[in-house]
């Protein structure tokens, strides 16, 4: 996979990839992140990116000229996704990680100040994305969290311990309690079941620890979980509070 990132800002960005699973990812050639500063295509001598809006107001806009630029000397062919990280866009969360990487190449742009000329958004950008409703002075951390779910899904990114699978979310539920070693710590110990050798025990636990779980921090999220007939009357049980 090839991400390109449009920023204003790219040393914001390159220390976090060049660090942990991103890092070995890159390494292993699962990724390529390429960094654009979207001031190396502006055209004037003042390499001006933003401008006063028309109609007055509060703030500054990205000029539409030098992000056009940018995704034009990138995008040969208009094939490639062309994301606009905005608090305006549709929200981010594993499913949208799920469906990103399945693409081979995809461009992101980091929004600043207080917009972007309207005209990115028309001609240029094919998608708009958010990861959640609070505002952040720019896209680039949203650009990190968005590569970060993204590439953690590709085939070989993660170690034989780190299973996709078994991530909160991706089931639908969050994650069941994790212990390790000592066994007493300060007085308090590990539950019995996981240390009993009884496999199937263990995964019983775990999975009624994840519904529990689930239920009492996020109950919006049961609705969509994958949940077998058995879990759904365990689960009616637990919250007429029988369990
Ligand atoms: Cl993608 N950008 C900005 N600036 N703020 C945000 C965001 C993105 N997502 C949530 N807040």
């Amino acid at each position: 996979m090839r991400i390109h990132i449009l920023t204003l800002f790219p040393n914001m960005l390159s220390g976090p990839f060049s660090e942990s699973i991103i890092k070995r990812a890159v390494d292993r050639g699962l990724v390529e992140i390429a960094l654009y500063n979207i001031r190396d295509y502006t055209s004037d001598r003042h390499h001006v990116v933003d401008d006063y809006p028309y109609g007055g107001g509060q703030g500054m806009v990205l000029k539409p000229e030098p992000i056009f630029a940018a995704v034009e000397s990138i995008n040969g062919k208009s094939e490639v996704p062309v994301i606009l990280l905005t608090p305006q866009g549709r929200l981010f969360n594993q499913m949208v990680a799920e469906e990103l990487a399945r693409y081979g190449e995809m461009i992101l742009i980091c929004g600043h100040y207080e917009g972007v000329d309207e005209r990115v958004r028309e001609h240029l950008v094919t998608d708009e994305v958010s990861i959640g409703d609070y505002v952040l002075s720019g896209g680039e951390l949203a650009a990190m969290v968005i590569v970060d779910a993204v590439v953690r899904q590709l085939p070989g990114a993660l170690g034989a311990e780190e299973a996709v699978g078994q991530d909160s979310h991706s089931s639908g539920l969050l994650e069941y309690p994790q212990y390790t070693r000592p066994r007493v710590f300060q007085g308090w110990e590990v539950p019995y079941v996981l240390l009993s050798g009884n496999h199937a025990e263990v995964d019983r636990w775990r999975r009624e620890q994840s519904i529990i779980r689930t239920l009492r921090r996020r109950p919006d999220l049961l609705e969509k979980a994958d949940l077998s007939r058995e879990e759904r009357i365990l689960l009616e049980r637990m919250k007429r509070g029988e369990e």
